[in-house]
């Protein structure tokens, strides 16, 4: 064993388990190409201020949680503990957003980094797949974005999975609201620093977990009864879209999410197999997050579904995705001769397509044969000292156990014609 180890927080991806990630990566991914969205990629760091500003100065993220560095140049970047204000940045700066480009409809895949206190389901380097549709002020593509969700869990075979629907307002009502909570949460036996959240942020508090917390909570105000006519309207119409489509959620009322560029409508998906770390994902509209970093006004609604908390909700429900074998065919030479054939025979049916691999390190029959078996191979080739002289290798079926001999010049059209 080498005498590092994974830094605290994180894991290392290997196979076969890491294929899973692949397919709940794909399966996220698919609905989303499905739907117009182009594939985009940002750096994993950025100018801290982007975050600061974006997310928010008081949020946790950017407290307690961002991996910030200074580079041998004098900058003060981040690793990226979140890819939304990265996004916007890049659209803005690329000029993606000229009038009739709109809504921007981009979907990315990548690793965050959050600076948490470890537990299951909660990692310091974790992967998100996520998309954003950005510049257009339509309540049907924030419906859109969660039929997608809805649509890629339910492809993965997920069942036990909620969606919490709720508004947070625009900045004609929720300056009141909050207001109307500030008031509220003074009245309450709450420790100094909670006190002082509730200055700074009081619609973080909704949030607090602390079941003491939570009981003096029971009769706080509620933003929907503050919603202005128009934020209402819309929130009215997502609901009905969504419904419509057959998608199921339920309103809540007091969700509240830890990033601060929300507007209007907000969502999460929970899973009630994952215990505290329930959220695998979340999104909402942020309709002012373009002018918070320098931007023009673009009205703007995405989200972003945790591909580790997504694996853990699957192992959960029982579900093992059915990954079909990388490999096809296993080739297993004995002797010096046989090898430099058949490594030309597998490099052929790698070059017309075909899935193959190769017993390397002079293994011997029954070694070999366990590493096809291992490979998952629908077929072994298999060449010894008798075929060479015979001019042929054996072909075995894995799966029936059935052994043919086929002529050493027709292997691969042979192959090619079984395996369709
Ligand atoms: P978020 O709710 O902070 O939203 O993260 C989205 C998802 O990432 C969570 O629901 C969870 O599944 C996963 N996640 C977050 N933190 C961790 C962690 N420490 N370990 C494992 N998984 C984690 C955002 O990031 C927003 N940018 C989403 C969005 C896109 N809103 C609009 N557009």
């Amino acid at each position: 064993m080498s005498t590092f180890k994974a830094p605290k927080g994180t894991y290392d991806l290997l196979p076969p388990a890491s294929a899973e990630y692949l397919a709940v990566r794909e399966a996220i991914a698919a609905p989303l190409r499905n739907s117009g969205y182009g594939y985009i990629e940002t750096p994993g760091f950025e100018n801290v201020e982007l975050f600061a500003r974006g997310v928010g100065e008081s949020t946790d993220i950017v407290t307690k949680e961002m991996y910030v560095f200074e580079t041998k140049g004098g900058d003060r970047l981040a690793l990226r503990p979140e890819t939304t204000a990265p996004v916007l940045r890049a659209v803005l700066e690329a000029n993606l957003h000229k009038a009739g480009n709109l809504p921007v409809k981009v979907w990315y895949s990548g690793s965050q980094y959050r600076y948490e206190r470890p537990q299951k389901g909660r990692y310091r380097h974790f992967s998100q797949v996520g998309a954003e549709a950005i510049g257009a002020e339509d309540p049907a593509l924030d419906a859109e974005l969660i039929i997608l969700a809805d649509q890629s869990y339910r492809a993965l075979g997920l069942r036990n999975f909620r969606i919490l629907l709720n508004s947070l307002g625009d900045k004609e009502c929720r300056p009141v609201y909050r207001a109307a909570l500030q008031d509220f949460l003074r009245g309450l036996d709450l420790d100094e620093e909670t006190l002082r959240r509730a200055e700074i942020n009081p619609l973080r508090v909704l949030d607090d977990k602390r079941p003491d917390v939570q009981k003096q909570l029971a009769d706080a105000p509620l933003l929907r009864d503050y919603l202005c006519d128009a934020c209402k309207t819309y929130h009215e119409e997502v609901r009905e879209l969504i419904t419509a489509a057959g998608v199921v959620f339920e309103d809540d009322p007091k969700l509240v999410r830890g990033l601060d560029y929300y507007t209007r409508t907000t969502f999460e998906f929970v899973h009630d197999g994952l215990g505290s770390q329930s959220a695998v994902g979340g999104g909402g509209r942020y309709d002012g997050l373009s002018e918070m970093i320098g931007g023009p006004s673009l009205p703007s609604v995405g989200w972003a579904l945790g591909v580790d908390r997504t694996v853990l909700a699957l192992e959960a429900e029982g579900i093992r995705l059915d990954i079909p074998s990388a490999t096809s065919v296993f080739a297993v030479p004995l002797g010096e001769e046989a090898r430099r054939i058949l490594f030309a025979k597998v490099t052929e049916l790698r070059k017309n397509g075909v899935a193959a691999d190769f017993s390397y390190g002079g293994k011997g029959l029954k070694a070999a044969m366990k590493a096809a078996n291992r490979s998952g191979a629908r077929y072994a080739l298999v060449l010894g000292e008798r075929d060479l002289a015979e001019g042929v290798v054996q072909l075995k079926d894995m799966e029936s156990g059935e052994q043919t001999a086929i002529g050493v010049n027709e292997i691969v059209a042979e192959l090619e014609s079984r395996l369709g």
